[in-house]
């Protein structure tokens, strides 16, 4: 009896299988990776494939399929559906989650069709799905990026019902594996706590990492994640897929592990207190998930992402960047127009291209001379910069260095004249006492009036004063009080339309200012995702500026994004470390100062201009070349990581001594990504003046290859030393 069973279940497996064979199959490939899709013979879609890129087209219609026999000797498909819906027959955590105007909570989707189109750099594929029993469609996007091995991926959810339909979950894709084990790499953060790297594996059942913090979003969890495929996490090899979602507000990313063993990324918008209300034809846009599948480790997965957002995503990601000294760390909020001019012209003989204002400058009633008051008004505070911005630009100009100028626009004091005013735009409880963070409230962005005024804190400074070459957009505050005047009965969607509102107003500014370089800042590095960005040009990776700390920071972050992205700034933090050495981390980045240049000794201002200099000359490498993280200061005592430039003619290796143990193991740095046939000189650089290179052979000339299998020995003994190597093909 029990064979018969298994003999006729088999036979009805057949038959599933050979239907499901004859459907459609959809492609979606890089030049490494394959994502297939297919449709079974009951309408609806299953991932069957995500790896590495499969040789013959054929193979597709036999990958395996997941289909169970029922114990009562049915055959059933529990499949990896790709949109899978809430109150279907899936045991693990939906997709979407969606009530109708009768109230029913289930969802199931059908495959319509499917088309695929050019766009810039990949191919875009566009996958219709709709409910067979409510007008509810669901579309899926994918765009693969061939060269660059990345795939961006969303969804759009709308209906016809005759009411909104209410949304509690609006994933913006999923993707399953089937592994032996899944090692997780998350990016934990907290104020001048940015991207802690920290490594788990994952066990049955659910992982969830998430926020829900609203506009300083990523304070405590950036959107970034990192999963060793079998194998734990590692910088040279093994495969390894990098996801990160582009959404500046809640995100939340589920890593489950089902029954037997399989694992589902589903990445989102935290539906914390956020059940979606949804008119019937508005179109519910979730946002864009991209990632990268790597078979040789997060280091070539990093490359991957570097090139794709220089090329498609960041704001301006082919053109230069901007050196420059900040005033923040060393004024605060104490400066006038002199001390501002006199700071100008130290820009200059420092050799940066800007000096960029702070903090401080503005509210007139309600002057900003701490974090109390002002923001909101932004107006010169006319007894402290009584020729107002136009007195700056044109100091700058006398001292030949650009102007650029920090605004917090998406914020108010209640001490200012825009709370007076409007107490109404800001989000908080009619019927509660408010609560603060940093003395301030969020604006709410989701009214549109709002956005206005937002949108013309730039226009206007912009407008009047034209030279004004840069901007620093603080966010210092998560949403308190999350109460919208503005959306009334419609609370549910608040953190999204407040979210929307941010955007469509960077989107103002960038449609009309295009060529205006931004910094996106968030109380240090809070606010750093691949949608954003679209809208900067760069951001702020850490108030934390002390060396050692910051290695740290940066290599996180670079796992993510290239250093054209990510602003180092040399400052006074950890003064028990020399200048050279806080000078040669920032160098690693988007270089800049925040140091009171008058505090250095001639020795130390020279080695500063000389530094700029040479970050000048190998801004082809570190901007726009090929970063190779060679020496990990999480698994050893130092770090190291060396740029080349495209062309493959000029490299620089960056090695940092951090605490080394007495007498311990030194190893020689393999540098990579050279031509092992060309000819490189090799020279130390960035050495504080009447000092000899400490590099071994220095001033060589070696194969690429010697240096990439023999390598250099640049470490030291020293506490917090530094070594900056030119490496130039002859
Ligand atoms: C937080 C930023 O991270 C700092 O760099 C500085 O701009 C302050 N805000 C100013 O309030």
């Amino acid at each position: 009896m029990k064979n018969l069973f298994l003999v006729t279940a088999f036979a009805c497996l057949s038959i599933l299988q050979a239907n499901a064979n004859e459907q459609k199959i959809i492609r979606i490939s890089t030049d490494n990776t394959d994502l297939i899709l297919q449709v079974a013979e009951n309408g609806r879609l299953y991932q069957s494939y995500l790896g590495e890129k499969l040789l013959h087209e054929n193979d597709l219609k036999n990958l395996p399929w997941d289909i169970h026999a029922g114990s009562d000797g049915s055959v059933t498909r529990r499949g990896w559906e790709v949109y899978s819906g809430s109150g279907n027959e899936e045991y693990f955590e939906p997709a979407i989650a969606l009530t109708h105007n009768d109230g029913n909570p289930s969802t199931y989707l059908y495959y319509v069709s499917s088309s695929t189109q050019a766009v810039e750099g990949g191919t875009q594929t566009t996958i219709n799905l709709r409910d067979d029993k409510y007008p509810v469609d669901v579309t899926l996007y994918y765009v693969a990026y061939p060269k660059e091995n990345v795939i961006k991926t969303w969804s759009e959810i709308k209906h016809q019902e005759k009411k909104p339909v209410i949304l509690s979950k609006y994933a913006s894709t999923m993707l399953y594996f089937n592994r032996t084990k899944y090692y997780l790499t998350e990016f934990s953060s907290d104020w001048a706590k940015e991207m802690q790297m920290s490594s788990q594996q994952l066990q049955p059942g659910k992982k969830i990492l998430d926020t829900k913090l609203g506009s300083r979003a990523a304070m405590h969890i950036q959107p970034f994640f990192e999963i060793g495929l079998d194998q734990p996490v590692n910088e040279h090899q093994g495969e390894v897929i990098m996801g990160t979602i582009g959404w500046t507000g809640n995100f939340r990313f589920t890593f489950e592990v089902d029954n037997v063993g399989n694992l589902r990324i589903i990445p989102a918008i935290n539906p914390y207190a956020s059940a979606y209300e949804l008119k019937p034809d508005e179109v519910f846009t979730t946002p864009e998930f991209i990632f990268t599948l790597s078979n040789e480790g997060t280091g070539s997965g990093s490359r991957n992402l570097h090139e794709w957002a220089r090329n498609y995503q960041l704001k301006d990601g082919k053109g230069n960047r901007l050196t420059l000294l900040n005033n923040w760390e060393n004024t605060g909020f104490n400066f006038n127009q002199e001390i501002l001019a006199d700071l100008m012209t130290e820009a200059k003989h420092l050799g940066v291209d800007m000096f960029l204002l702070d903090d401080g400058w503005f509210g007139n009633k309600y002057p900003r001379k701490d974090d109390h008051a002002g923001l909101g008004d932004w107006e010169v505070t006319h007894d402290k910069l009584p020729g107002g911005i136009k007195a700056l630009t044109d100091a700058a100009k006398e001292a030949g260095v650009k102007f650029g100028i920090w605004i917090e626009p998406e914020m108010v004091n209640p001490k200012s004249e825009l709370f007076e005013k409007h107490p109404d735009w800001a989000i908080h409880y009619p019927n509660r006492e408010m609560y603060f963070y940093r003395n301030q409230l969020v604006l709410d962005l989701s009214n549109p009036k709002v956005q206005d005024y937002v949108y013309q804190v730039v226009d206007n400074i912009l407008s009047e004063n034209p030279e004004v070459a840069y901007f620093k957009w603080d966010c210092n505050s998560p949403i308190t009080n999350i109460y919208s005047p503005y959306l009334k009965d419609k609370q549910g969607n608040l953190y999204i339309d407040h979210v929307r509102g941010v955007y469509n107003v960077m989107k103002r500014v960038k449609e009309n200012y295009p060529n205006v370089p931004m910094m996106l800042c968030s109380g240090g590095g809070a606010r750093c995702d691949y949608e954003a960005l679209k809208y900067f040009t760069e951001f702020w990776c850490s108030d934390n500026t002390d060396p050692v700390e910051r290695i740290f920071i940066q290599w996180g972050f670079s796992q993510f994004f290239p250093s054209k992205a990510m602003c180092a700034h040399v400052t006074s933090w950890n003064r028990n470390t020399s200048i050279k050495f806080r000078t040669d981390v920032a160098s690693m980045c988007k270089l800049g100062f925040d140091i009171g240049l008058k505090e250095l000794s001639q020795d130390e201002l020279k080695y500063c201009q000389d530094a700029v200099a040479n970050w000048k000359k190998f801004q082809s490498a570190i901007m726009e070349g090929t970063q190779y993280r060679l020496v990990s200061p999480y698994e050893s005592n130092h770090m190291a990581v060396n740029y080349v430039s495209k062309d493959k003619k000029q490299a620089i290796l960056f090695a940092y001594d951090i605490h080394p143990r007495y007498q311990e193991k030194l190893m020689a740095v393999k540098i990579q990504g050279l031509d092992p046939n060309a000819m490189y000189k090799v020279e130390e650089i960035n050495l504080m003046p009447n000092t000899n290179a400490s590099l071994r052979n220095n001033g060589k000339i070696f194969s690429g290859d010697y240096l990439m299998k023999v390598g250099l020995d640049v470490f030291g003994f020293g506490q917090t030393q530094s070594h900056v190597i030119s490496i130039i093909a002859q």
